[in-house]
């Protein structure tokens, strides 16, 4: 327990230097109760990605390649044995897809744990105690980069706002998504560090209100201003012209610069298109995916009714059995995209060329 903490301080994704274990803030619980859990068995971490207890994109990047050394460290190899290595990859791999089918939609799941994949791969045959020192330090990196990544996000967000505007968002693209700062948020962090006094709208984000327990709960204890509105009220709010830019993070952008968020985000797109609001997509290049033609070819995760008739009530909200769609991501068209922060700066239309631009920057 850690309730006395301020949640910002608070690490939303870490590896236990002692006991070798993934440690999350269960953020389901969020804002009510603040339980720190400690993992490192393969169905508890799948449980805890898939139940959301770690999310946000990064998050989740983050989490996997933490996760694929905490479980690394667990396989049972014969240091003696001419096929350590052999033996050590195959139950690798097998860990590997059984994470990597904890939830479809963001690419930074896939991402991690490639990029763990291609470190073991290079150091086939090296005894498997120092390719644990690599694993090891290989996910704390990509932990230390998610922070420098989202800081760069925030500067170059921050270029394209201004002192008291007004700035909406989406779902939790926060502190809580990713190790520091946020994507989405990193440019109101950023500005409320420099005196920007923006006045921020958190859109709740049907149906796990992801907005109201953990971005309105994240920027209230960092002192911004913000105001909370239900998903339908943010055509009204823009109208009223207090709503200046529109800040989102993302779970995957497409070589064409489709980009799929928490679902409701192409809907506040298409207002903010009505009334010319500049609406901006925040992604590290680890959530590019330029595999990835365009929107279409997005698995869209599907996620259980439940969430939807009856998780947040006291008694069911909807009448037993009825048909629920309840698709937890949806695609934002390119057109209605103002322009994609990145980390290596900022790509606007056409984006099948600006988005090969920032990522022939990438160097890992
Ligand atoms: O289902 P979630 O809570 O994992 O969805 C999160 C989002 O949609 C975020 O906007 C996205 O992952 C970017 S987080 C920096």
């Amino acid at each position: 327990m850690a309730d006395e903490k301020n949640i910002l301080d608070i690490e939303t994704v870490d590896l236990d230097l002692k006991t070798d274990e993934l440690v999350i803030i269960d953020q389901t619980l969020l804002p009510n109760k603040t339980e720190i859990i400690r993992l490192s068995k393969a169905e508890d971490i799948w449980e805890a990605i898939n139940l959301l207890k770690v999310r946000g994109a990064p998050a989740i990047g983050v989490a996997a390649a933490i996760s694929m050394y905490v479980l690394a460290v667990r396989i049972n190899v014969d240091e003696n044995a001419s096929d350590e290595y052999e033996v050590f990859y195959k139950e690798f791999a097998r860990l590997r897809d059984y994470i990597d089918s904890s939830r479809p939609t963001a690419v930074n799941l896939h991402w991690a744990l490639n990029r763990m994949d291609k470190l073991v791969k290079s150091m086939e045959g090296e005894p498997v105690t120092k390719i644990l020192d690599a694993m090891k330090q290989e996910a704390l990196d990509i932990k230390a980069e998610d922070i420098w990544v989202c800081k760069q996000i925030g500067e170059n967000g921050l270029s394209l706002v201004k002192p008291h505007d007004g700035i909406l968002t989406h779902c939790n693209a926060g502190k809580l998504a990713v190790c520091k700062y946020g994507t989405a948020t990193a440019p109101i962090y950023l500005g409320h560090e420099r005196g920007y006094e923006f006045k921020v709208f958190a859109d709740e984000t049907r149906p796990l209100l992801q907005g109201a327990r953990l971005t309105a709960y994240e920027l209230q204890s960092a002192g911004v201003d913000v105001t909370l509105i239900c998903d339908n009220m943010s055509g009204l709010v823009m109208r009223n012209g207090w709503v200046n830019a529109v800040f989102v993070g993302c779970d995957r952008v497409a070589a064409n610069g489709d980009v799929a968020n928490k679902i409701g985000t192409s809907m506040v797109a298409a207002l903010a298109k009505r009334y010319n609001v500049p609406f901006y997509v925040c992604a590290p290049t680890s959530t590019i995916d330029m595999d990835t033609a365009c929107g279409n070819d997005i698995k869209i995760e599907q996620r259980p009714s439940t969430e939807v008739t009856e998780m947040w009530y006291n008694e069911p909200m909807a009448p037993k059995g009825v048909k629920v769609y309840n698709p937890a991501f949806d695609i934002t068209d390119n057109e209605l995209i103002t322009a994609i922060v990145t980390e290596y700066g900022i790509a606007r239309a056409p984006y099948d060329v600006s988005l090969k631009q920032i990522m022939d920057k990438k160097t890992k």
